[in-house]
């Protein structure tokens, strides 16, 4: 029995980003949300891995300080996009969702209808049968020549209800525990166990795991000085003395956010071939993922 299925999109991607790490480069990518300003703002972030550490969740994380703006921002409206860049490959992945955070007294409730997964596979249609079945075009031109995105109305705003980030989120993500087990079971003719999302417990270990994958220096950013705020001499004095080691403070981890980007549309385009290829990929409410390969 399988409990979670990798997305079409996420094989390439890991594949990439194991290279990009293996050079001793942060793995950095562009993270955007919308203010309450109304306005876009990007920032560099770094990745740091899958949830879980299992690329079968489909969700990626990285970490930020619960006093930074975006935090303030995605408090009240979760999209988001995110855009990797692999050099060498000379590939792009732009990812939009809605995030969900870990932080020391909140971990993310997720739901999701077991059954919709039960057989085992996440759909992945093709990308000339998927575009074939795709929405028809109220517009007059023919339908082969405009943008899926706007065939598809909904393309990047669909499962988006309810975006503020404490609200509950749809996805099928599997407690961590529960997803090894099931693969570790050999015996076909054992009843498989309902599936379940991830317990209080298990993401509040996630979030331990990755506080501990940080270095000295950047757990140390969690207690100084508000960021963003007026750097004054005695911050600046304090702000030296953290990152010696010589502040005499604790493991202060109060002001760690695990962020975690729950993907719904990704855009990848290949500049490392021919011409280019862009391939679209969507996930529908029961995260079967819709495949369309477009014009470059
Ligand atoms: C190389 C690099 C990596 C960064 N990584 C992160 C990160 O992982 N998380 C984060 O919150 N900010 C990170 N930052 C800082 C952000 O780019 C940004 O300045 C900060 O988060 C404040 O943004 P905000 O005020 O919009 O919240 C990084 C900056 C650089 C240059």
């Amino acid at each position: 029995m399988v409990s979670q299925i990798m997305a079409p999109w996420t094989p390439s991607f890991a594949s990439l980003m194991s290279s990009q790490q293996a050079t001793g480069l942060p793995a950095t990518f562009s993270f955007s949300n919308v203010g309450a300003d109304n306005l876009p703002h990007v920032r560099t972030c770094v990745f740091r891995g899958f949830l879980f550490d299992d690329k079968k969740t489909n969700v990626l994380t990285f970490t930020t300080d619960r006093r930074m703006m975006k935090l303030k921002d995605l408090e009240k409206n979760s999209v988001f996009e995110a855009c990797f860049y692999f050099p060498s490959a000379r590939k792009q992945f732009r990812f939009s969702g809605v995030v969900r955070i870990i932080t020391c007294d909140h971990s993310p409730e997720v739901s999701f209808d077991s059954a919709s997964i039960s057989d085992g596979s996440i759909s992945s249609t093709s990308p000339s049968a998927a575009s074939s079945e795709s929405v028809s075009s109220s517009s007059g031109f023919a339908e082969a020549e405009i943008p899926i995105v706007e065939l598809d109305r909904d393309f990047y705003a669909d499962n988006l209800k309810d975006s503020g980030i404490y609200n509950e989120l749809t996805y099928h993500l599997v407690s961590p525990t529960q997803a090894k087990n099931i693969e570790s079971i050999s015996d076909f003719s054992q009843q498989p166990p309902t599936l379940a999302p991830p317990t209080k417990a298990e993401w509040q270990n996630e979030r331990l795991r990755i506080w501990k994958g940080l270095s000295r220096t950047m757990r140390g950013t969690f207690r100084q000085p508000t960021p963003g705020s007026r750097l004054t001499p005695e911050r600046q004095k304090l702000i030296d003395s953290i990152s010696r080691g010589v502040d005499g403070g604790s493991q202060e981890q109060d002001n760690f956010v695990v962020v975690c980007m729950f993907v719904n549309t990704v855009d990848t385009v290949d500049m490392g071939v021919g011409p280019g290829r862009r391939v679209l990929y969507k996930r529908d409410r029961v995260d079967h993922w819709k495949e369309f390969e477009v014009c470059p």
